[in-house]
């Protein structure tokens, strides 16, 4: 063994002086057949991944041991019976009491490729063989450049922004994106923010977020000033939203250093906003110097361009945007004008290197014909909405109403949209094999982050199982 290695360094220092060891491990053919013959040994295995399937009796004792373990480590029960074995395929994922659900939230829109996609697999363990897990802002790889490349080059192309900044997560992009914002217009301070608005877990992006359920007993700071949203039943709501950012402005002149808009909101229940909503807000932020900051962190990849902000031509206008979940780690891109002074957004972790290794092969791979008016994702939008429609009119009577969301994000909100209905149906379906979420407050709706690689036969796979679930109602 130790020869073969002595013999194998031999060969590799002949001729090395030419190249750095780091592009001869990137070229060397042998690891790359090494890593194309042990993900295709993996693949070999998933695909037994075929469908939905029930739990095997044999495995519910041992999984539900361990999802109680789970629950009673972190001090709260999982959500889902969910622990993943780590096999997958495609839109399935198996979990550890034997059954396959139709995985149809993916970690709250991680997985955009699925699970197990063989790219995504391949390039993950590319960028795993560096030298180092963790890329940090003091020790970037290569691989920190290419994707930081990659994103200016994409978010460049109908925008002004310049440069890209990585975090950890889409709250810590946020975090970036709101220091960024108020150092460049210091002293404001204030926020306009939309109502139902979510934008993480952090002190401050709790504070930005609009749900009392998610800040309980936390102090409120009295930052953000509330807009109300599009109603697609008020032809009066764009006047209603700026008369309210107007007279907010009046009291706190002076005092406002950004706006933060999700250009379709998430958690607050995939409802679409026209361009034309949003334009007069910002042409008043722009008029008045407030940074105009779109958090894409889950609109990201999902609404047939890159960014939601070239779907719905605002590109001109934003100065910072961050993304993260497709990605596979956050990032806040922001233009020149609004380059932080050096200091003011660092920490140690950037993203390991897989995660930037894979999250480019993501980006790659979108490009290969799911996006644009003729891409997959519209046409994948296209499918599930006419089928839920379809549904709603025929065999699910009214109950499965206003089917909706744009591109990947897909929502409908079932019996009367309350909340416990909901959370019973939700549950009702992962025991008929899908996996959801819910978003929105009255109505509560289903949610659904479809990934890219879903094929039609699994659109009508979910359609059955929706119709079947609504028509076993809620008892
Ligand atoms: C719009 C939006 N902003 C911010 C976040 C927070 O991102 P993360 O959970 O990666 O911190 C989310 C997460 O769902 C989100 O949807």
């Amino acid at each position: 063994m130790l020869s073969t290695i002595l013999e194998k360094i031999k060969n590799a220092t002949t001729g090395s002086d030419e190249k750095l060891i780091g592009r001869q491990i990137d070229q060397d053919p042998v690891i790359e057949g090494l890593v194309n013959d042990l993900i295709d040994e993996v693949m070999v295995k998933n695909q037994q991944i075929q469908t939905i399937q029930k739990p095997n009796s044999k495995f519910i004792n041992s999984a539900k041991e361990k999802m109680d373990r789970t629950g009673v480590l972190r001090g709260r029960p999982l959500y889902h019976s969910y622990i993943g074995t780590g096999a997958g395929r495609g839109p399935y994922v198996e979990l550890e009491d034997g059954s396959v659900k139709l995985d149809l939230i993916n970690g709250i829109g991680i997985h955009i490729m699925g699970h197990s996609n063989p790219r995504v697999m391949k390039a993950a363990v590319r960028g795993s063989l560096s030298d180092i897990i963790m890329q940090g802002n003091l020790q970037p790889n290569n691989e920190y450049l290419k994707l930081t490349e990659k994103l200016v080059q994409i978010a460049g192309r109908k925008s002004k922004l310049k440069h890209a900044w990585f975090a950890t997560c889409g709250t810590m992009a946020n975090e970036s994106a709101l220091k960024i914002a108020r150092q460049k217009n210091s002293p404001a301070k204030m926020i306009f923010a939309m109502k139902n608005a979510f934008a993480g877990r952090s002190t401050m992006m709790a504070e930005l977020t609009d749900n009392a359920a998610y800040k309980q007993g936390l102090p409120d700071y009295n930052e953000v000033l509330r807009i109300p949203n599009h109603d697609k039943k008020d032809p009066q709501s764009t006047e209603k939203a700026l008369r309210a950012m107007k007279e907010y402005y009046s009291k706190h002149e002076k005092d406002v250093s950004v706006f933060c808009f999700e250009p379709m909101l998430g958690e607050g229940g995939f409802q679409p906003v026209p361009r034309d909503f949003y334009l007069p807000l910002i042409d008043f932020c722009k008029q008045n110097k407030i940074a105009v900051w779109a958090d894409e962190v889950q609109t990201f990849a999902r609404t047939g361009e890159f960014f939601a902000f070239e779907t719905m031509d605002l590109g001109e206008y934003v100065d910072i945007v961050t993304i993260a979940k497709t990605v596979q780690l956050g990032a806040t891109l922001y233009t020149e004008e609004y380059n932080p002074k050096p200091g003011l957004i660092a920490g140690t972790f950037s993203g390991s290197g897989s995660s930037m290794s894979a999250g480019l092969e993501i980006l790659d791979m979108l490009e290969e014909g799911y996006l644009g008016p003729n891409g997959r994702i519209l046409a994948i939008h296209k499918k599930f909405i006419d089928g839920l429609n379809h549904l709603n009119q025929t065999t699910c009577k009214n109950l499965l109403q206003d089917a909706g969301g744009m591109g990947l994000m897909i929502a409908f909100t079932p019996f009367d949209g309350k909340k416990d209905q909901v959370e019973l149906f939700i549950k009702k379906l992962f025991k008929n094999g899908i996996i959801a979420f819910s978003c929105g407050k009255e109505p509560v709706r289903i949610r659904f982050l479809v990934p890219a690689i879903i094929q039609d036969m699994d659109i009508h796979l979910a359609l059955d199982i929706i119709e079947k679930t609504v028509l076993e109602g809620l008892s």
